[in-house]
């Protein structure tokens, strides 16, 4: 069997940067060097794209010039040539790519933008495709849609921040009256606990609506799950999905906040989480329906906020592209079920070349068989 060549993506412009660099560089390490060539592909913090074996190490270094193992290159849109054109100092050259894995958190890689690029390019990636990404990675439209659903999400509102710029105490007499406290405030569209707060009175709803609000064009509010424990649970599949056990995570922190999740570096995972057998399949059931909802593809890890004051259990986020070292929680969960880290990964590059397929065999145009329409012919 010829070996595929795997573009595997990294680094990006959003703040997930350097989490992105440590999971791609265990994915390359995991993938069968006799079933595939890897290609790496760093995106850097002003989003100029670089490959060669120098990509890693440039990135990480993230200053100075470009070493001679590391060049430009690009990904054109243009579907009959599926291939990354890499540029030296006489020319270009072309790489063809069989399938695309992007290792991009957050914006600009986990936010449906990557995936635009790939579905013009004609490539197969890993993940979820254009609208779960988008919708994934928002979290207004990510609640309604489960709301929608008959999911548990916790009750929530939304404003616009240019509003909230204007009337800030007006909205937080509002959200009180609707929400009580205490609350959680969200800018939508970042990740890492970006942004978020908790407030316990008007004060700090104030402060946190105006804070959260310097980072997205619209706010989330959320009534907080008193007492919430972590329970995350993987999914991997494309129409068909399985969610693995679930895992717990221990913040080191009040919350899992940006320190707790990569500063501290002191919040434990359980796995499996301690939990009756008949929550977690609930839990596992809930998984695979939010999936579903959002029409996520390949992967997604489904985050669960649950209750010790009173055990209601509620679907926190849903993360398309997830940590992924080979520490991380998505695939320690699949590992624990016997799927491990390097199986993983030739199953996630299955399910893009399984959809790509499929999409590719849709009609692509369509020729009336009358020409009642042609008002001018
Ligand atoms: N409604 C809530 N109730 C209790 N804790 C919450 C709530 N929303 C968020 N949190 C806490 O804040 C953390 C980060 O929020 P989350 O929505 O997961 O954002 P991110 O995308 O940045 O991970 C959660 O892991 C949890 O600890
Ligand atoms: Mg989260």
């Amino acid at each position: 069997m010829k070996p595929k060549t795997i573009a595997v993506l990294f680094g990006g412009r959003s703040g997930e940067h350097e989490v992105s660099l440590v999971s791609a560089e265990s994915v390359m390490k995991a993938l069968d060097p006799t079933r595939h060539t890897v290609v790496p592909v760093g995106v850097d913090k002003e989003g100029r794209w670089w490959t060669g074996p120098g990509a890693m190490a440039y990135l990480r270094r993230g200053e100075g010039e470009a070493p001679a193992d590391c060049r430009p290159c690009l990904l054109p849109p243009d579907p009959t040539r599926r291939s990354l054109i890499v540029f030296s100092d006489d020319g270009s050259e072309e790489i063809p790519i069989d399938v695309v894995f992007p290792v991009i958190h957050g914006t600009f890689g986990e936010d449906g933008t990557m995936q635009g690029l790939f579905e013009l390019a004609d490539l197969p990636y890993v993940g979820a495709g254009v609208a779960g990404s988008a919708v994934a990675m928002d979290k207004v439209l990510q609640k309604r849609l489960h709301r929608d659903a008959g999911l548990p999400v916790p009750a929530f509102l939304h404003y616009y921040s240019t509003a909230i710029r204007e009337r800030a105490e007006e909205i937080a007499a509002e959200v009180e009256a609707a929400l009580g406290m205490p609350l959680f405030i969200k800018p939508p569209n970042l990740g890492s606990s970006v942004g978020i707060s908790k407030a316990r009175n008007r004060e700090e709803l104030v402060a946190a609506l105006r804070h959260a609000a310097l980072f997205d064009r619209k706010v989330l509010v959320e009534r907080a799950v008193p007492e919430a424990r972590e329970i995350e649970v993987a999914v991997l599949g494309n129409q068909d999905p399985v969610a693995s056990i679930p895992g717990e995570v221990v913040p080191s922190n009040d919350f899992y906040d940006y320190d707790a999740k990569y500063v501290d570096n002191a919040s434990a995972l359980h796995i499996p989480a301690d939990l009756p057998d008949a929550l977690a399949d609930r839990v596992r059931a809930l998984a695979v329906k939010a999936f579903r909802t959002l029409d996520c593809e390949g992967m997604a890890r489904v985050d669960f906020l649950l209750s010790r004051v009173d055990g209601s259990l509620f679907i926190n986020e849903i993360n398309t592209i997830p940590g992924f070292t080979s520490i991380s929680m998505y695939p320690k969960l699949f590992a624990a079920v016997g799927i491990p880290y390097a199986e993983l990964l030739e199953r996630l590059i299955a399910l893009a070349e399984r959809r790509h397929a499929e999409q590719r065999a849709l009609l692509r145009s369509y020729t009336p068989k009358t020409d009642w329409h042609r008002r001018d012919g």
